[in-house]
């Protein structure tokens, strides 16, 4: 664990320095790190100056877009860009089932949807600010011998090789790890649903839809993965929990709908404990939560008739399923 009031300091003495009048630029994910790095700017630094970034990309989870720009107005960002880029990402998807051909559409449409919009933006010569922490940077293999194990957006895209070789890009977290960056976000009195939220991919719901990923698929998931989320909150479960999450598997399963035969999704629950995420243990649920989140599921979300729970740890198994 870092020192975060050395770190704070330390930011907030050379990063000023650093960019002088130019304008900083940070896309935004709505995750943990991204969201502390654009508090921790917007107190460092002119917010005139600061410029985030923010993608719809239709993969995210239910009300996201607008919880997010709630905080970030709140957090005095003036220059807060919302993107709406569904169309691109999901035509982008269309007919594809691999996992790593999906990380890569993703990856591709992100680069594409970032040159676009940045170059609307009109600041060409702006510093680029990113949240990534040490797991990224490890797991995408970007550093020394460490084997390609998913392949991560936000390392390495043209635009950040682009500001990396002007010595434009500035990744304040890049040794830190998820505790460190939610210390630093507690610190930087952000309020606790947002320091404690879990940890979500960059390509969001493509890697918890196994199989094609449609519109459909990412409404359905994103109702039953609310449902899931809301009573871990309500049960006084989800800070015990590294990181949850629902996956609409490719299976159909016969079920009972209305006294009918119906033949519905089957939605799997993930549950895990971690310190770092580089290796995750199941949450031992007690069986009465689950069983009761699961009938709130198949209830609640009409195309979902069954429900089963992962019990693979990592390794052997990935956090995410793709
Ligand atoms: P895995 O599935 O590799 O996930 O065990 C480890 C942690 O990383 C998150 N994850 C990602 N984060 N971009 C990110 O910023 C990505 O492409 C990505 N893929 C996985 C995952 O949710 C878990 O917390």
């Amino acid at each position: 664990m870092i020192d975060i009031e050395k770190f704070i300091e330390e930011v907030q003495s050379s990063l000023p320095e650093k960019v002088g009048d130019n304008p900083v630029l940070l896309l935004i994910s709505g995750g943990v790190d991204s969201t502390v790095l654009g508090a921790l700017l917007l107190k460092t630094l002119d917010p005139r100056l600061v410029h985030l970034m923010y993608m719809d990309t239709g993969l995210m989870r239910k009300n996201e877009t607008n919880n997010v720009k709630a905080l970030l107005s709140k957090l005095g960002s003036v220059n807060l860009h919302i993107i709406n880029c569904e169309e691109d990402f999901l035509s982008a998807l269309a007919g594809i089932e691999d996992p790593e051909a999906k990380r890569r559409a993703v990856g591709d449409t992100f680069i594409k949807v970032q040159e676009r919009e940045t170059a609307k933006l009109g600041i060409p010569d702006a510093f680029l600010t990113q949240g990534t922490i040490a797991p990224d940077v490890i797991e995408s293999g970007n550093e020394g011998n460490a084997s390609l194990i998913k392949s991560h957006h936000n390392v390495g895209t043209p635009l950040v090789q682009a500001k990396k070789q002007a010595g434009k890009l500035i990744e304040p977290f890049d040794k830190l790890f998820k505790t460190d960056v939610r210390a630093l976000g507690a610190a930087l009195g952000l309020p606790e649903d947002t320091v404690k939220r879990h940890p979500f991919p960059g390509p969001g719901l493509a890697v918890r839809i196994l199989g094609e990923v449609t519109r459909e698929k990412c409404d359905i998931l994103r109702e039953a993965d609310a449902i899931y989320i809301d009573e871990l909150k309500k049960r006084n479960l989800y800070n015990e929990i590294w990181q949850a999450f629902a996956v609409l598997t490719n299976l159909r399963s016969v079920g009972i709908s209305g006294g009918k035969r119906s033949y519905g999704r089957v939605l799997a629950l993930r549950a895990i404990t971690s310190s770092d995420a580089m290796t995750a243990e199941v949450y031992p649920f007690n069986l009465k939560d689950l069983f009761e989140i699961s009938a709130l599921i198949t209830t609640n979300v009409k195309d979902i008739s069954r429900v089963t729970y992962d019990i693979s740890s990592k390794p052997p198994a990935t956090i995410e399923w793709e």
